[in-house]
């Protein structure tokens, strides 16, 4: 009769309260980043208007269709109830006046879609012709930006001048993504050997937080982007620091920390423009000191969770490309003043 453990469960609804306590304990240092995309109800740019404006009417259309259609299904159902004992009613083999109706009325509504889509479209994907133009690649689970005029590449967080039509040409190195920034314009799928453009316009300064909206794998949810819309002036001066090269390590930590970096091959697939680390597979690393995250939004850029990260980047993101390197505490230390000190 004694069943100590069991007698002493605390009741459920305290074990479902630990559970979500202990969720949330886990999920904390993700809490701590500004990561909710946010709403295509708030959008912050005229493409991202006209897209809400569009969902409601096409909401309130369909509202119309489901509340006419059900209640004439509620009518019939009660207006014609059989009774026991009722004979069965003849056979009906269709009318065809009814169904010329049924099926005319949602091909005009479907027209009157499609004619009023047809703007919203445009505006989302066609930029002025002399419109400043981003490369945007997807990869298996970060994000690629590669400004043309100067000559910059960075990782997952996206500069743009505010006010401004920036055209984007998103492409793909691997599987099907989508680019799909909430507040500022609808989604876009980055395709394998194809080229794909789209529109990015932000009203506002301000920070704007994107989603991979397309499953792309195992980890399709960390695939996060931030757009930060700048002055022009500001954007001006950001993209002219991030094209130029690599600053060189100053004190003898980060001094050691370059050198692991090339005798690790780490060079191999991350760049340092004007180092010998050609890279090119996984994110830029020229100017990773200046973002604000890292693994493409999983967790803030601090010197703690970069040393996190090259301890176990699996431990982060599993089956995210970057292998665990088996480091010491103190070679870690070494990569991260390094790649910290990189501005
Ligand atoms: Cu990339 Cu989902």
């Amino acid at each position: 009769m004694s069943r100590p453990l069991l007698m002493s469960r605390p009741p459920r609804r305290g074990r479902v309260l630990g559970i979500a306590l202990a969720l949330l304990a886990a999920l904390a240092p993700a809490l701590a980043l500004a990561q909710d995309p946010g709403s295509i109800f708030d959008p912050a740019a005229p493409q991202a208007r006209s897209v809400a404006s569009f969902f409601i009417l096409v909401l309130v259309l369909a509202a119309l269709v489901f509340l006419i259609v059900e209640g004439l299904v509620v009518y019939v159902l009660l207006r014609f109830r059989g009774r026991a004992g009722d004979p069965d009613p003849p056979p009906n083999y269709g009318n065809r006046r009814i169904e010329i109706i049924w099926t005319t009325i949602p091909v005009i509504l479907l027209a009157i879609i499609f004619v009023l889509m047809w703007p919203v479209m445009g505006a989302a994907e066609n930029a002025p012709a002399d419109a400043y133009t981003i490369d945007v690649v997807g990869h298996q689970f970060w994000w690629e930006f590669r400004y043309p005029q100067p000559n910059a590449i960075v990782a997952n967080e996206l500069h743009i001048p505010v006010g401004e039509k920036i055209r984007l040409q998103l492409q793909s190195a691997d599987v099907i993504h989508s680019f799909w920034i909430p507040r500022l314009n609808g989604k876009m799928d980055l395709i394998p050997g194809q080229v794909n453009e789209w529109v990015l316009q932000a009203d506002a300064p301000g920070e704007y937080v994107g989603q991979c909206a397309e499953l792309c794998g195992i980890q399709h949810a960390w695939m996060l982007l931030r757009v930060f819309a700048e002055p022009r002036a500001q954007f001006d001066a950001w993209v002219a620091q991030q094209a130029q090269p690599a600053t060189a390590p100053t004190n003898a930590t980060a001094q050691r920390g370059a050198q692991l970096f090339i005798a690790q091959a780490c060079g191999n697939c991350h760049a340092v423009r004007g180092t010998a680390n050609p890279g090119g597979v996984a994110p830029d690393l020229t100017h990773v000191g200046s973002r604000t995250t890292l693994a493409a939004g999983a967790i803030t850029n601090t010197p703690a969770n970069l040393q996190r990260w090259l301890h176990n980047p699996q431990d982060i993101k599993p089956g995210a490309n970057m292998p665990t390197f088996k480091l010491s505490d103190d070679d870690v230390n070494a990569l991260a003043t390094y790649l910290e000190g990189l501005k």
